[in-house]
């Protein structure tokens, strides 16, 4: 017995440049992440570009990724730089001649050290880029994300001060929101006007947010409206809607994870990694929910595990529990186009560090040898026959 997903659907890995790249003259150079890693030279994912363009062939028809913008745009208005353009067009026509589409995301996190978000001329500048990014890379990129998961993005940076520019201030977080949705809208429109044929999204962050405790009634509720209701609709302009999906958290009442309560999944019987509950019937709710309220084609953009001591095996049930998810949407007629595994290699996760292995490849911390963990095999084999054996 086994899943047929529809011919064509999209099946891929992805990334991000700060994650993989040697770390830029941006904000994260440098910053030292909660396992000690500091985030310098990540996987020399750049140095390694044709084995890289294989590997990731190797794992579908599809790649999610994004050009390290301060590489590419060095002030504000100007022309991107030559010689990066040709880089990434290199690789990207790489993948393109093994048949791997590719989805582009303009800004993930990361920006260059001239630019904010909370400056009135951001949403123009943004668009500026945007234009450009289409004129370089129009040809060989099919799909497009212009911001990755702008409700983390505000938490993180704007709100609970874990990322750069580490501030907590939701006066400002409110103004770099309206900014970010006003740049999504102008980017769309220059990038559509120049490739009407182009495919442009967001991605959102999705969780399932729950009460196990009357007093985790009200912040579960609260971080539904915020993920699942404000953020996403400042970015409906869109001509498919993106779903980054990584479990449950139960308020109970302070939040359930293995960051910020480690060791009370495991008190509780809870399956879970590094990071989150293990949930995947969740997605199956979130991609009903995202349908209904906005009735565009969806695409998986991220989903994926960080296991404790990288259990490989757990990987595999994740993969499977989530495809699973993903296809009883489509069973219900919703309009489902993709899924993305995050991720490709082992990088660096953020604030948290390289400790936390999200990779169906691995890579060694001091040869950058990449080496196929067994879930590479099991996904690429999906990946080839659109079929999931359960
Ligand atoms: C982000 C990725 C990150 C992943 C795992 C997503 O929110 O887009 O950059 O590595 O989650 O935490």
């Amino acid at each position: 017995m086994g899943l047929a997903f529809p011919h064509g659907f999209l099946f891929g890995t992805a990334t991000a440049a700060t994650q993989i790249e040697t770390a830029s003259d941006n904000a994260w150079h440098g910053l030292k992440a909660k396992d000690g890693s500091v985030l310098l030279e990540t996987i020399e994912h750049e140095k390694h570009r044709e084995e890289d363009a294989d590997i990731i062939a190797s794992l579908g028809n599809a790649y999610r990724c994004g050009p390290d913008w301060p590489r590419l745009q060095t002030a504000p208005y100007k022309p991107l730089a030559k010689t990066v353009v040709n880089e990434y067009r290199d690789f990207f026509g790489r993948l393109r001649d093994k048949d791997v589409y590719i989805m582009l995301v303009l800004h993930h996190f990361t920006e260059p050290r001239w630019f904010s978000w909370e400056g009135r001329d951001a949403p123009e500048m943004f668009r500026d880029y945007a234009s450009r990014a289409m004129d370089a890379f129009g040809d060989l990129v099919s799909f497009w994300n212009t911001i990755n998961e702008p409700a983390v993005y505000v938490q993180t940076a704007y709100l609970n001060g874990n990322h750069p520019p580490h501030k907590r201030n939701p006066l400002i977080a409110y103004r770099v929101l309206k900014h970010l949705s006003k740049g999504h809208r102008l980017a769309y429109r220059a990038m559509k006007e120049k490739r009407p044929e182009s495919q442009i999204g967001i991605s959102n962050n999705t969780m399932v947010f729950s009460a196990e405790h009357p007093l985790g009634i009200i912040p579960a509720g609260l971080s539904q409206l915020y993920f699942h209701n404000y953020v996403p609709d400042h970015f409906t302009e869109v001509d498919f809607v993106g779903i980054s999906y990584y479990g449950r958290i139960s308020f109970a009442p302070l939040p359930l994870t293995e960051i910020m309560a480690p060791g009370k999944l495991e008190e509780r019987g809870r399956k879970h990694d590094m990071m989150w509950e293990y949930y995947p019937q969740g997605l199956t709710d979130i991609l009903r929910r995202y349908w209904k309220r906005y009735g565009k084609p969806l695409i998986i953009t991220e989903n994926g595990c960080c296991p404790v001591n990288d259990d490989d095996t757990y990987r595999v049930v994740s993969i499977t529990g989530h495809l699973r998810a993903a296809h009883e949407a489509l069973s219900e007629g919703i309009d489902l186009r993709g899924y993305f595994h995050w991720s490709t290699f082992d990088n660096f996760e953020w604030g948290l560090g390289r400790s936390y292995r999200f990779g169906l490849y691995s890579v060694d911390e001091r040869t950058f040898e990449r080496k196929p963990k067994p879930s590479a095999a099991f996904y690429a084999s999906i990946a080839k026959n659109c079929y999931l054996e359960v």
